[in-house]
């Protein structure tokens, strides 16, 4: 019987109108344009404004402009994964509701999560489904609205942060190409350097709770850059010996967008050209789940079939890995 890997087959996304500039940002907190390019290769971020917008509503709209473009009908989709750090609400499935707003009403669906890893082992999970021959079209969406737990008065995060959602389509590849091997890893020492404190099982929301600011993303930025530094390199390197790959091999690194200095030092280590790093930070910031799958969008047109990429991700937990791909379309 011929080997069955996974592969994207079709890429779409969505992206809120509204710009927030650096120059904005410069009149809400004590900032400026040049620390943040420098410090972080972010120019503007997407901002997803409006009542009653969740993350569902961006990750509704990735995954119907992949359906049009491929020309699918929803009922052929037989699982939808929503990979977000910000799940529209506790105890319902954000997925379940992105699976019928978008009428595949014959798939079971997910979320998963794992911070900023959470697309990488979305990647990994949809690709067990067909790799195991049972599943021929698995939607996976990253999707994050970063905008909810943000202090727009907290420097150190806000000029971070941006809004988006990128999905894939996974199907039955023959010829070899699509997902090839992973490395991925987590480590709990990371929790208490990049979490939300409140707001889960561990301490639900009071008057305490909103009074204390504790709905908010708190990150410690240098010690998260240390770990993602040295972890996301170590595996993304690993990957290529464990293959056998020299440099020659590699054609992309498509690294999550958290910051221009954490994707340079991992192109370093792997001895990478510039002009094989996908970037696009310095339009979206950094989009949690939906770096990957917006990089994949905006280059769809420079890649070839049978380029090899290296996905990497780093992210809260701490949660990491990297994924060997062969592009196949
Ligand atoms: O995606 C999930 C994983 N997350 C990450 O990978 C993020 C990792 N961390 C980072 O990207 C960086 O640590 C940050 C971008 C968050 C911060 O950059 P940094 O180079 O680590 O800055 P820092 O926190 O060490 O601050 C350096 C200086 C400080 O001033 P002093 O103490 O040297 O006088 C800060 O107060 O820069 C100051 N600073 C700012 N200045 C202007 C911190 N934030 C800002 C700001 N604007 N927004």
């Amino acid at each position: 019987m011929q080997k069955i890997t996974a592969a994207i087959t079709a890429v779409g996304k969505y992206l809120p109108d509204y710009v927030l500039t650096n120059k904005e940002l410069e009149t809400m907190v004590d900032t400026n344009d040049e620390w943040i390019v420098s410090r972080t290769g972010i120019k503007e971020r997407r901002i997803l404004k409006g009542d009653n917008k969740g993350t569902s509503f961006m990750a509704i709209r990735a995954a119907k402009n992949l359906l049009e473009k491929k020309n699918i009908d929803p009922k052929e989709i037989e699982l939808v994964i929503v990979a977000t750090a910000t799940p529209d609400m506790q105890a319902a499935s954000t997925s379940a509701f992105v699976a019928t707003e978008i009428g595949a009403t014959e798939a079971f669906s997910f979320d998963l999560i794992a911070a900023c890893s959470s697309f990488l082992f979305g990647m990994s999970t949809a690709a067990k489904y067909i790799e195991s021959g049972r599943y021929k079209k698995v939607l996976l969406i990253g999707a994050d609205k970063n905008s909810s737990m943000i202090d727009y008065t907290d420097r150190a995060t806000c000029i971070i942060f941006g809004d988006g959602a990128g999905a894939v389509l996974f199907e039955p590849n023959t010829e070899g190409l699509g997902l090839q091997d992973e490395i991925l890893r987590s480590d709990g020492v990371g929790r208490e350097f990049l979490h939300v404190k409140a707001g889960g099982s561990m301490l639900p929301a009071s008057e305490e709770t909103v009074k204390n600011k504790l709905h908010y993303v708190h990150q410690d930025g240098k010690t998260v850059f240390k770990y993602a530094v040295s972890n996301m390199a170590d595996v993304s390197a690993k990957i290529l010996k464990r293959n056998k790959l020299s440099l020659t091999d590699v054609d992309w690194l498509a690294a999550h967008q958290a910051n221009k200095r954490i994707i340079d030092a991992t192109a370093r280590r792997m001895k990478l050209d510039e002009k094989q790093v996908m970037i696009n930070i310095d339009k979206y910031g950094n989009t949690t789940s939906a770096t990957l799958p917006l990089l994949l969008n905006d280059y769809e047109n420079e890649l070839k079939k049978g380029d090899t990429i290296i996905f990497a991700a780093f992210g809260g937990g701490f949660t990491w890995g990297s994924i060997y791909y062969k592009w196949a379309y």
